[in-house]
């Protein structure tokens, strides 16, 4: 699946523009700056085709890559705080909250959690979302590279203890580091079996 071809799509602002939902749909939910944008990068090998920053808030639309001829991945726009204006982030974190409520296409939301920080309280309030509309999600922790390997079993911990009490989550947890490839290859197979 990810030696096909991968496109970016549209940028979508409103739930009337996104495209038929015709295909198996994938998205990366999480706060802003986890790295979402970064993971489709490393996910489909085109350095650049998600825009990633250092500034929490760079994405602000929901963006559709295409993914062969059978998939979609989808880059949201994150939560939590973001470095744009308040009505701006208002705007697009309704948008957000509809989208994952309301995409019938939607396989699977990976929820991403940084793993030096494990589930905060706003990470806690999106699994209750997608909980109430019935959409599965796995959480893929991000930013490996930045946990010693003694301190991820608490990290790790802390995540399970989370997703417990989460009835759509998906039991088994994504270590990743899209900067040195951790966890990637893994994440490419579990969204290729999901057809
Ligand atoms: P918003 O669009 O603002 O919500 O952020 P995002 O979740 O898309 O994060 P983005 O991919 O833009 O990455 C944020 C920052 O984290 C960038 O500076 C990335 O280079 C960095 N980053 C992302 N993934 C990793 C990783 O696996 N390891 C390290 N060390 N840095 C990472
Ligand atoms: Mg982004």
């Amino acid at each position: 699946l990810f030696a096909g071809e991968v496109d970016f799509l549209k940028g979508v602002v409103a739930m009337d523009g996104l495209p038929p939902d015709d295909r198996a749909e994938v998205c990366f939910a999480g706060r802003s700056n986890v790295g979402k944008s970064t993971l489709i990068n490393a996910l489909t090998g085109r350095k650049g085709i998600a825009r990633a920053s250092n500034t929490p808030g760079r994405t602000q639309e929901i963006n559709y890559f295409t993914l062969a001829d059978s998939h979609y991945l989808v880059d949201l726009p994150g939560y939590g705080f973001a470095n744009a204006p308040v009505a701006v982030v208002e705007q697009w974190q309704r948008l957000l909250k509809q989208y994952l409520a309301g995409r019938v296409s939607l396989r699977r939301a990976f929820v991403l959690i940084d793993a030096r920080h494990g589930v905060k309280p706003v990470d806690d309030e999106i699994m209750t979302l997608l909980d109430r509309a019935a959409v599965t999600f796995q959480a893929v922790l991000t930013k490996a590279d930045k946990v010693k390997l003694k301190d991820r079993e608490k990290v790790l911990d802390q995540v399970r203890g989370a997703l417990a009490k989460h009835p759509a989550a998906y039991p088994e947890l994504v270590l990743t580091s899209s900067e040195k490839g951790d966890g990637i290859a893994t994440l490419r197979a579990i969204i290729a079996g999901l057809g």
